[in-house]
């Protein structure tokens, strides 16, 4: 009997937390974009968020030499010292942050410090204020730890940066933290210096803690990087989450990274050993590799994502209907489709199942993302005019049905 085939039995009943865990719709619609590959359709890719480059060689070859040379077994839970220091030393030398290695905790992936953050330190009921547009797993974490997930609109008309009047007017005596992302999954934009200093004044204010989610820092084309680390007085407040995934083209490795508040290392690195023990040693070693080696390739990489950029962009304006924003960072575009009156998640699926392209509905990232399609441009300029030509053919066909 298939899984799907299964009759219900009392055995398997779900825990009523898990009817609060939501998901990544870029997963679901990567698999309808599977299903009809396999029906012999081409589909191009635009909705996954994981470069397409690969993995730089000297890292392989320092994950291949740890296994070698015995980096098989558990590691200490925090991370291996060399790896925690190399850590500080990159953020140091790349003038982000001063910090001591013990600070640092080593994850399989950077998704599970926002588990463990929110785990060790909010409680029922707490209030998270999470950008909305944003990275879906911020709301479906804090729901399922008990917390109440409370929106912050990224608006188009504000750059798609966190307005601090707003910010201001949902935070209350429950808030407790407060997630920011920059450069931004899914809008591509990056706050500015005094984005970061009027949202800093706020969480100093009313004694916020701050999850700064920084894991594009390394895909930034214009200006320099602002967090709110920067602040004097954020950096007891601020966990920074970064990460190998984006940077060095190592979604598969699962290494993430977060840097604490010292009071939070312990409670953190006891839910590590509670859930995981470690993150894999050869992953760690290959970590260090990437952190102190050649910076050619991140730039060769972050330059190509510039050039593909512009070619959707100016892709994306040029069609009818259709305004897009030129990014500042990360690898997507956010453009409106508010123009045609649809629901966004009907335009993604017309694009699919018409065109050919996926894409994601601006609705997977939140209720603020009505009206807005997001296109990963971590695929190839040939592919993205290809996806262009495709949804410039279909999107009239979406007008005549309504
Ligand atoms: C904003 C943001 N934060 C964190 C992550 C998770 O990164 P990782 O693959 O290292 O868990 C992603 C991945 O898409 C992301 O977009």
């Amino acid at each position: 009997m298939s899984a799907t085939e299964a009759a219900p039995t009392s055995a398997t009943r779900l825990a009523g937390r898990m009817s609060r865990l939501g998901t990544e719709s870029a997963f679901e619609v990567l698999a309808r974009a599977r299903a009809l590959e396999a029906t012999g359709r081409a589909v191009i890719h635009l909705e996954i968020g994981e470069p397409d480059f690969t993995t730089p060689a000297h890292i392989i070859d320092a994950a291949a030499e740890a296994l070698r040379s015995g980096f098989t077994h558990y590691v200490p839970a925090p991370g291996l010292p060399e790896l925690r220091e190399a850590v500080t030393a990159w953020l140091s030398r790349t003038g982000r942050l001063e910090a001591t290695p013990d600070r640092v905790i080593v994850t399989p992936g950077a998704k599970p410090i926002m588990w463990y953050l929110m785990l060790a330190t909010c409680e029922e009921g707490d209030e998270i204020i999470y950008p909305d547009p944003g990275f879906p797993m911020y709301e479906s974490i804090a729901d399922f730890v008990g917390a109440r997930a409370v929106p912050l609109p990224l608006r188009e008309e504000n750059g798609f940066s966190p307005d601090p009047a707003e910010l201001a007017s949902l935070i209350t005596p429950r808030t407790r933290l407060l997630v920011l992302n920059s450069p931004h999954n899914p809008c591509g934009s990056a706050m500015s210096k005094q984005d970061c200093e009027a949202v800093a004044e706020l969480a100093m204010r009313h004694d916020l803690l701050v999850l700064s989610d920084e894991v594009y820092w390394a895909v930034r084309y214009s200006g320099s990087h602002a967090s709110v680390l920067d602040v004097p007085g954020m950096t007891e407040r601020t966990v920074l989450l970064d990460g190998w995934s984006k940077t060095w083209a190592m979604t598969g490795w699962r290494l993430g990274l977060g840097v604490f508040p010292p009071a939070l290392v312990e409670p953190v690195t006891r839910l590590v050993i509670n859930s995981v023990s470690c993150t894999s040693a050869f992953s760690q070693r290959a970590a260090i590799a990437a952190l102190t080696g050649p910076g050619e390739p991140v730039e060769q990489m972050v330059a190509e994502f510039r050039k593909r950029r512009d070619v959707i962009v100016d892709g994306l304006n040029a069609i009818d209907g259709i305004t897009c924003v030129r990014p500042e960072g990360a690898f997507y575009v956010f453009p409106s489709v508010k123009s045609f009156g649809i629901p966004s998640k009907r335009i993604e699926e017309h694009l699919l199942d018409r065109a050919g392209v996926a894409a994601l509905s601006g609705t997977a990232f939140g209720q603020h993302g009505e009206g807005y399609l997001r296109f990963s441009y971590a695929n190839s300029v040939e592919a993205i005019r290809q996806a262009l030509d495709a949804v410039a053919a279909v999107l009239p066909e979406l007008e005549a049905t309504t």
